[in-house]
């Protein structure tokens, strides 16, 4: 095996991504590491290759060495959240129109079981993360897919088609009320594309969602790998501030961008006219919150902010370096660098034809490399890779390398 060390060949950064060997890494016991077979390199599920932030290990270890280990109370991760969301995007977030639940898929979940009945839709926007269809599926709920279009952007007519399935509102039934009720569970920023809706984009959704009667419900988990304020460029746009978000809602965590998914918990956020709604979640939400978890989470939106910023660093060091190795050894694949989020979403379909079928399948058996397959994420996704790009640039280059030695054997 080629990686002992994490060097870093492009440039001389040093980050968060950059202290772990790959034989520390395969210590690891989360699924990331014991999903796949020892030999194949992992990049697949959203965990990062990264040394925790130091201010998250001194919190949870005074956490245990005090015996603090009990059960959660009071707002402190509400509290910290929207300190950060002040901060670094200028969003005044209250946090007396806040809950705490257990991990952000639940909070989804629990809200749209409030918004709407079994029966009623869910509107998703495909590619899109995958337990957005098996979550409210579940539940009874009927997915009705709004396709992105094929730039990644939220394509207006597509989605008011959507809306108008969704509510059983036809043309001549339009207005608040007319249909059914309706969720649109948005990804912001989305999974897998990297997407950043922009505030026009959104304040579009909102108005059609107002039009048709349908809630707006965004996953924001990716929102700290999504720029913020002071950052040039696309970046993540809170969809609580942006105009008509009244009776939206949004759920935010820290596990992403933190790497604290097996310390879980979320934050549920509602619009001033959501409030109703919100005190309608079930006091089940809460019970599964962890304490250790908050104060996790608490602690790196607190004080993690530079571990952050180095991480992020990392990240686009990544996203550079990726377009590097893909224009190099993978010229026949397409990659633009996401506009947020660690995640690649590498086009395959114009690679050979035993590749293009099911690239991530051809990757995992013939390069030893494991990536999500894109169709996976539902229509639009077929042909496609998602990439995990949150890992030191050594295994990065290694697992470039060899999906391209599997093509030229
Ligand atoms: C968009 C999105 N939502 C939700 C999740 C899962 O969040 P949780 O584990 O808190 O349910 C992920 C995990 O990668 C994700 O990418």
């Amino acid at each position: 095996m080629a990686i002992d060390t994490p060097d870093a060949p492009a440039t001389d950064l040093h980050t968060p991504l950059d202290e772990l060997t790959l034989d520390d890494l395969r210590r690891r016991t989360s699924v990331k590491w014991r999903a796949y077979e020892p030999d194949v390199l992992p990049l697949w599920v959203a965990e990062m290759d990264v040394t925790i932030a130091p201010a998250v290990q001194e919190a949870i270890g005074r956490a245990l060495r005090d015996g603090d280990t009990g059960y959660d109370f009071g707002p402190a991760y509400a509290e910290a959240l929207a300190a950060f969301a002040e901060q670094r995007w200028g969003w005044t977030l209250d946090v007396a129109r806040t809950r705490a639940v257990a991990d952000v898929m639940g909070g989804l979940t629990d809200v749209i079981k409030v918004l709407t009945g079994p029966g009623d839709a869910v509107v998703v926007s495909p590619p899109v993360y995958p337990p957005f269809y098996g979550f409210p599926g579940n539940e009874g709920r009927r997915i009705v897919e709004a396709p992105l279009a094929a730039d990644g952007r939220i394509d207006p007519a597509t989605l008011e088609a959507a809306f108008a399935s969704a509510t059983g509102a036809g043309v001549f039934g339009r207005g608040s009320g007319a249909g059914r009720r309706a969720v649109y569970l948005l990804c912001n920023p989305h999974n897998p594309t990297g997407v950043a809706h922009t505030p026009a984009e959104l304040e579009g959704v909102l108005a059609l969602a107002a039009r048709y009667g349908v809630r707006v419900v965004s996953d924001e988990i990716h929102a700290p790998v999504g720029g913020h304020l002071g950052t040039d460029g696309p970046r993540y746009t809170p969809l609580l501030t942006v105009p008509g978000a009244d009776d939206a809602f949004a759920v935010l965590s820290a596990s992403k961008a933190w790497n604290l998914a097996g310390l879980r918990t979320a934050v549920v956020v509602g619009g001033p006219g959501a409030a109703a709604d919100l005190a309608r979640i079930p006091e089940e939400a809460n019970h599964g919150v962890s304490h250790l978890a908050v104060i996790a989470h608490a602690a790196a939106l607190r004080d993690g902010v530079g571990w952050l910023d180095s991480t992020l660093a990392g990240i686009a060091r990544n996203k550079a370096l990726f377009g590097d190795l893909v224009a190099r050894h993978l010229p026949d694949a397409r990659y633009a660098p996401a506009e947020a989020t660690y995640l690649g979403w590498l086009d395959c379909r114009g690679m050979p034809d035993d590749v293009s079928r099911a690239p991530a399948r051809f990757f995992h058996d013939r390069a030893r490399v494991a990536v999500n397959e894109g169709a996976g994420f539902g229509t639009g996704g077929a042909g496609f890779v998602r990439v995990n790009l949150a890992t030191s640039p050594a295994i990065l280059t290694e697992a470039v390398e060899r999906m391209a030695g599997a093509l030229a054997r």
